[in-house]
């Protein structure tokens, strides 16, 4: 793979909102870390992402239930 294509992380991870109002924030990469996405998630709505050349982290705000390679993992409880 060449350029920015090399750095897109392969697998994917899953987020499960478990309550209306879940927000998932999108955090640039690089030197600098700002907030440059957010994505609201009602109860029971789920999405599945992948980081990028743009966002090499997220934070989640609310209850979820967060799907990755490493294991499961429940935040806001
Ligand atoms: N801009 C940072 C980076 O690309 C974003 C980041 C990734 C980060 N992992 C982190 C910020 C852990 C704080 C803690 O590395």
């Amino acid at each position: 793979m060449q350029g920015s294509e090399s750095i897109v992380v392969g697998e994917y991870i899953v987020v499960k909102a478990l309550e209306n109002g879940v927000t998932i924030i999108g955090l640039t990469r690089g030197k600098d870390t700002k907030f440059h996405h957010s994505e609201k998630l009602d109860k029971g709505e789920v999405m599945v992402l992948q980081f990028t050349e743009h966002t090499s982290a997220i934070k989640i705000r609310g209850r979820a239930q967060v799907f990755t390679k490493l294991g499961g993992v429940e935040s806001g409880s």
